[in-house]
């Protein structure tokens, strides 16, 4: 049997996949974590808050004094269990959080996402492109067609509809965060898809922030490691039941990351403490070198 820092157990999910059904719980937010009012004042629209990386982006701005709305998939009960979750937690803190069920890889979804939480909210400051989707194969010849299609629909198109929806609405010192994977950069073998979209999100972060440069809005992305999340149970569990009981094992720190590990990348990106940081991506990814 592999060992692993986390008791992590292989395990399956049916996809989305849940953190209500994680096992074992993951973190999103460190209990040492203090807020500093970093984003007080802000709007912040998180796609995929329900769960994983996207709850802890959540948890962590609302610390910081930001109002959060957050998407989940839409028609899934289990994700719209996590919502739920997300909110009542930031209702405990005193905070606000608007949930809102989507389909990103309809441009018309998209549309009405950002009318609806321009009228809930009023503006929206941050936009964290985060939702993602991944299948394994590993071989090229047998990739079907719908799948090529669907991650490109989930992870790309999806980033370009909800970002062209939002920009008419952002405003100077409003930033936008991309969530890549250190996939983008290390491309394995069994997820050829993926890793190429996970690519061109680099190279949409690098073109949006030169386009954006003169409207002083900045455009980051931030490039996980492997991260314990629902994504894996319900993407890889079937297939690879080893590779998720040992997730992030082959990783330099040899253990994959809390979500709680990720939150605050994603609030010094969205904090004016990044304020002269454009077109970057950051790499909290357990020690992994890539370059750019
Ligand atoms: N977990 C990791 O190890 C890891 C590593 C690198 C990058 N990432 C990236 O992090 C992001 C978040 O993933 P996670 O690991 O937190 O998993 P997760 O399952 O918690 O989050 C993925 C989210 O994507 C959303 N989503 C999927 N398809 C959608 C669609 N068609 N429309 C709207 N929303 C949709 C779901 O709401 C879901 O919550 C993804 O982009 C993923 O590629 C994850």
């Amino acid at each position: 049997m592999t060992t692993n820092k986390f008791n992590i157990h292989a395990q399956k999910q049916e996809y989305p996949g849940s953190d209500a059904q994680l096992e074992p719980q993951a973190e999103f937010i460190s209990e040492n974590y203090l807020g500093s009012r970093k984003l007080v004042g802000k709007v912040a629209l998180i796609t995929g808050g329900d769960s994983g990386i996207g709850r802890s982006a959540a948890l962590h701005f609302v610390k910081e004094g930001a109002e959060v709305a957050i998407t989940y998939l839409k028609d899934s009960e289990v994700e719209k269990v996590d919502a739920e979750w997300v909110k009542q937690w930031v209702e405990n803190e005193g905070g606000v959080c608007r949930i809102y069920p989507v389909d990103l890889r309809h441009s018309q979804e998209a549309k009405d996402l950002v009318a609806q939480v321009l009228s809930d909210f009023k503006k929206i400051n941050i936009l964290v492109n985060n939702a993602g989707t991944q299948y394994p194969n590993d071989d090229l010849a047998t990739l079907e067609d719908e799948q090529w299609l669907d991650t490109f629909a989930t992870n790309v198109h999806s980033m370009f509809y909800l970002t062209k929806a939002t920009l008419p609405h952002l405003e100077k010192d409003d930033v936008i965060i991309n969530t890549s994977s250190v996939n983008g950069y290390l491309a394995p073998g069994n997820m050829v898809d993926y890793s190429t979209t996970k690519g061109a999100q680099i190279s949409f972060t690098r073109g949006l922030a030169n386009q954006l440069l003169k409207r002083g809005i900045r455009v980051n992305a931030v490039a996980p490691g492997p991260v314990w999340t629902p994504l894996q149970p319900a993407t890889l569990g079937q297939f690879n039941p080893e590779f998720v009981e040992n997730y992030g094992g082959n990783s330099p720190m040899e253990r994959c990351a809390q979500p709680s590990e990720m939150g605050p990348t994603f609030v010094y990106l969205a904090s004016s403490d990044s304020s002269f940081i454009t077109g970057q991506t950051i790499h909290p990814n357990g020690g992994m070198m890539v370059g750019g």
